[in-house]
């Protein structure tokens, strides 16, 4: 029960990495605001946390929209009380190359994967201020955003600002007792990769090459994820901040 009496907001909770992160983090005793725009399968994640005898709300939650990532903390501190952990993990890709990507997809993956941190982080750090224990961010950044991949200039761009965002705030709030670090998954066996393997030409080698292309010859999966997630969070790391953690299997060894 490594977050015993803990509260927690998770953007991007209900698939994939946040979905894992949310059931983990129940699991060791958070009461978790599943934040996702997806109704139907978040609402499954808390429920399916609830029938393990852990607590969980569902808010339907667009990131790109400033007063949805205010409601998702506000319901956390309206149901629960505090605010000790929030975890922006939501993301999107774009696997195309600049003169491809229109001013949408633009706009889409730099609103989901940077703005929505900015827009999260400016409410809660005046909030985790107040509170005599403080709290500890975590943002969900990527491999990507300590090194480069092919095709995805946008993508790149927007995790390379989330781990800068993360340092950068932790720098801001050391002395005041807040922690921020950032995730760094490699490539990670999720829906998001899925769609991924599916835009390129031949999907079936794709996902062939994606674990070929690991140091352990295999994808990651969202589970080791959520391990490195807790422990970042937890009070197992607490003169820990400022991190860009590769949960990647080596890849960024390379
Ligand atoms: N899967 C990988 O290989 C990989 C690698 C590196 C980084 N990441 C990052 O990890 C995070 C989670 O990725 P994943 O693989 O679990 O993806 P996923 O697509 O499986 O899940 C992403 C979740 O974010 C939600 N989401 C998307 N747009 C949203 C919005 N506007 N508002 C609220 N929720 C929104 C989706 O509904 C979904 O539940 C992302 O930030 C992603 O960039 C993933």
């Amino acid at each position: 029960m490594r977050l015993r009496d803990k509260t927690a907001v998770i953007t991007g909770a209900a698939l994939g990495i946040g979905r894992a992160c949310a059931a983990r983090f129940a699991a060791e005793g958070a009461r978790v605001v599943v934040a996702d725009i997806r109704p139907e399968e978040g609402q499954a994640v808390a429920d399916a946390i609830e029938a393990k005898g852990g607590e969980a709300l569902f808010v339907e939650t667009d990131v790109r929209k400033r007063a949805d990532n205010e409601r998702a903390i506000d319901t956390c501190l309206d149901a629960f009380g505090r605010l000790d952990i929030l975890f922006c993990n939501a993301g999107v890709t774009l696997p195309k190359r600049l003169p491809e990507s229109s001013d949408e997809e633009i706009d889409r993956v730099l609103d989901v994967n940077v703005k929505a941190l900015l827009y999260a982080a400016r409410y809660a750090l005046p909030i985790m201020e107040d509170q005599p224990d403080r709290g500890a961010m975590l943002f969900t950044a990527s491999k990507t955003g300590l090194v480069a991949q092919k095709n995805s200039p946008v993508y790149c761009a927007s995790k390379g600002a989330a781990v800068l965002l993360a340092k950068a705030l932790a720098l801001d709030y050391a002395e005041a007792g807040i922690r921020v670090n950032a995730l760094c998954p490699g490539i990670i066996d999720t829906p998001m990769l899925e769609r991924f393997a599916e835009a390129m030409p031949d999907p079936a080698a794709a996902w062939q090459a994606y674990s070929a292309a690991q140091p352990m010859g295999r994808l990651g999966t969202p589970e080791e994820c959520a391990d490195a997630a807790l422990w970042l969070v937890s009070n197992e790391a607490t003169f820990v901040t400022g991190v860009a953690l590769p949960i990647d299997g080596g890849f960024t060894a390379m």
